[in-house]
């Protein structure tokens, strides 16, 4: 078969008028694309903005369970826990990961308490909110993060915010085989509809920075995190770690950060044809709101284009600290 070639063909003509547009748009955006990350602080009342992330606060217990409530009703339908653990509470082990009373627990029944069912609890499996070091994992006398203890830990850790109420739990640490054996402790202890949302790419990105400041855990690392997360340079080693974590049990995977790493959910979805999400992180929040105040672009229309590009490359949903905002937008 020959192509028309122009003046027969004019790609352009398909271009000309809104309703045309409309008609061959390829991907739509819609709040039920968003999971919203909130960051949870302790007392009552409580709201502290995060100077990093403009327009980003830690929520009270109390106003996370509002905050959540929103969400539902914006049709955002799942929102990611991330606490602020009072330094107090930290220790070299992250012993307070696995307290059935922590702030990440009991936000997670503030807001079952408040939503029920209306709205998803994805609780974040690392031990950096709760480790004196800030290192996602165990350390050696060396400062190595083990690996096959830090996942016996992480198991505890995923049951504890299971046992509260989680919905899905979404393992960012980035250690080896912490997906079988997160979902085989799912399974024995009768929990087998919890989901798992691996962080399957996770790369060591500068791009975390805010994030690292939002839960009080950045003036604490020492070093970095790049015995563990992969390194910016690899593409190909991502589709190995999808493999294994698709294997081991995972009902999603991630890529993080978002932006800078669409040809991985690009490759990924190709590869796998799996669910993949990607988290627009806390550093690509920060750039695109420095972008708007600078009076390089209009804000809002950064937020969906930006947004636009996850669906456009693949993922079926995408954490952005944007997600109420973006939800607004897009219901008028
Ligand atoms: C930690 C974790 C991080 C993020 C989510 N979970 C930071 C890190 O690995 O240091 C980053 C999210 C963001 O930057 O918005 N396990």
């Amino acid at each position: 078969m020959t192509l028309a070639a122009y003046p027969h063909l004019r790609l352009r003509r398909t271009r000309a008028s809104g309703w045309s547009r409309a008609l061959y748009r390829e991907c739509v955006l819609t709040p039920a694309d968003l999971v919203w990350p909130l960051f949870v602080t302790g007392g009552t009342g409580v709201h502290e903005p995060v100077a990093s992330l403009p327009g980003v606060s830690r929520w009270s217990v109390d106003l996370v369970a509002r905050r959540a409530k929103e969400a539902a009703a914006l049709g955002i339908p799942a929102i990611a826990l991330f606490p602020y653990t009072d330094p107090a509470r930290r220790s070299v082990d992250g012993a307070e990961a696995l307290n059935p009373d922590n702030l990440v627990c009991r936000a997670i029944r503030a807001v079952r308490d408040a939503c029920g069912d209306a709205i998803g609890i994805v609780t974040d499996v690392a031990l950096d909110p709760y480790t004196s070091h800030g290192q996602d994992g165990l350390v050696d006398d060396g400062g190595y993060v083990v690996n096959d203890d830090t996942v016996a830990v992480l198991v505890d850790q995923a049951l504890n915010q299971v046992a509260a109420g989680a919905d899905m739990v979404a393992p960012s640490d980035m250690m080896d085989g912490r997906v079988r054996a997160i979902r085989m402790a799912l399974e024995m202890n009768g929990h087998p509809n919890v989901q798992i949302l691996a962080y399957a790419a996770k790369y060591a990105s500068a791009f975390y920075g805010p994030f690292r400041d939002a839960v009080g855990s950045g003036n604490l690392l020492k070093g970095d995190k790049k015995s563990y997360q992969m390194d910016p340079a690899n593409g190909a080693e991502a589709l190995r770690e999808v493999a294994l974590d698709i294997a081991e049990g995972a009902d999603a995977v991630m890529v993080k950060p978002g932006l800078a790493y669409l040809d991985v959910v690009a490759r990924v979805k190709d590869r796998f044809d799996v669910p993949v999400f990607a988290y627009q992180v806390s550093g690509e929040y920060a750039m695109i709101e420095a972008a708007a105040a600078a009076g390089a672009g209009d804000r809002d229309a950064l937020v969906l284009e930006t947004l636009m590009a996850f669906k456009r490359a693949g993922c079926t949903g995408v954490l952005t600290y944007h997600a109420a905002d973006a939800a607004r937008l897009l219901n008028g």
